[in-house]
């Protein structure tokens, strides 16, 4: 069995961040949500992976390169334009040959991995497998409809009126038998050929698409407040670790990693939260639910529930949460004081607040 990694698209919902950087590369506890998925697909035995890159393919390869540290064989598969997922797996044929594989949006984050998924994979009875949660709102996902026997009936991609809660989870198995399928579907209202046609295509071609419900956590990384909500998922499971020096100034309640190179001064950590290596934590508050990349600076300042990517600095500014701040980013004051802040900014910027 191969894998099939998605890691093209234009992360439209996290502009200004993905105008700048490719949004599977964002971090999660201070390591790229794409990582994450690597692993899982290692973890469950497969080492043969395609990569689909666009735009940000540069910096996918550069974070991931040929796969040996995650014990994987990396191919790149350039697509031109995001022209949709099925067109991803209709870009791959050659990667793929005639191999079962397991199709994964480098953006999604499941807890648990996949190897149970892919052991309960029967590729003899199966055309495809899929796996579906209920969600809040599915508008914003592919959508199924079970029959009584918890069959599917019908799919549909961000339906206006959805038949059912059920959101297609962005990680998928696929016999060869989909190739027809990408073939022949033709591209959707936004222009993009989708892998949900494709799935409909198979089940009315009298293919068996197997659908399996999943209770556990699962997340499009796709927008600033899934983004966080992972964080703070991956965060609960940390164990204190702490490589970096902190003075006798500082407080530390609960969990928090803090790497080789990181200083901690007069400051209140609470954890979970992970202080990135060579990072300043000065004088501040950091708390519940924070990641701070490497390289950063938090000095007189108070935040938390928010990521900090590498090389920002926050200084003199109080409080800011629900933040998802990126690279190279400078957080100053200006004049008044506001109680809190909520941003969002993209990598490079300088934002001057009232503090
Ligand atoms: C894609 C799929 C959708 C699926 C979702 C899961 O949506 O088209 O069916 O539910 O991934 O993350 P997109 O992220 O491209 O909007």
């Amino acid at each position: 069995m191969k894998a099939l990694v998605l890691a093209g698209g234009r992360g439209t919902r996290l502009r200004p961040l993905t105008n700048t950087s490719a949004k599977q590369l964002f971090p999660v506890a201070n390591k790229p949500v794409l990582f994450y998925g690597l692993e899982a697909i290692r973890d469950a035995g497969i080492t043969e992976v395609g990569i689909i890159v666009g735009d940000t393919g540069a910096e996918v390869r550069a974070a991931v390169g040929d796969g040996s540290r995650f014990g994987l064989r990396i191919t790149y598969i350039p697509q031109e334009a995001p022209l949709g997922l099925a067109h991803c797996v209709l870009i791959a044929r050659e990667f793929l040959a005639d191999d079962d594989f397991i199709m994964y949006l480098g953006d999604n984050f499941l807890v648990g991995g996949i190897q149970e998924l892919v052991a309960s994979f029967r590729p003899q009875d199966y055309a495809a497998q899929i796996l579906l949660t209920p969600v809040d709102d599915p508008r914003s996902y592919g959508v199924a409809e079970l029959g009584r026997s918890g069959q599917i009936v019908g799919l549909a991609e961000k339906p206006d009126d959805p038949a059912s809660d059920l959101a297609i989870v962005g990680v998928y198995m696929f016999t060869p038998v989909v190739h027809d399928a990408v073939r022949a579907i033709r591209p959707s209202a936004r222009g993009e050929l989708e892998i949900t046609d494709a799935l409909q295509w198979l089940i009315d071609n009298g293919h068996h698409v197997h659908s399996h419900l999943i209770t556990g956590y699962w997340k499009d990384t796709g927008r600033v407040r899934d983004m966080l909500e992972c964080n703070r998922i991956v965060l609960e499971s940390i164990e204190t670790r702490i490589g970096g020096t902190v003075d006798e100034g500082t407080e530390i309640t609960g969990r928090v990693v803090i790497e080789p190179g990181a200083v901690v001064e007069r400051s209140v950590l609470r954890g979970p939260a992970v202080i990135g290596a060579d990072t300043k934590i000065i004088g501040s508050y950091v708390g519940p639910f924070t990641s701070i990349g490497d390289g950063c600076e938090v000095s007189d300042a108070e935040i938390e529930y928010s990521i900090v990517m590498n090389a920002s600095t926050v200084r003199g500014v109080s409080r800011i949460e629900s933040s998802l701040i990126g690279k190279g980013v400078e957080v100053t004051p200006a004049r008044t004081t506001p109680n809190t802040h909520q941003l969002v900014i993209g990598d490079h910027s300088t934002v001057r607040l009232r503090a």
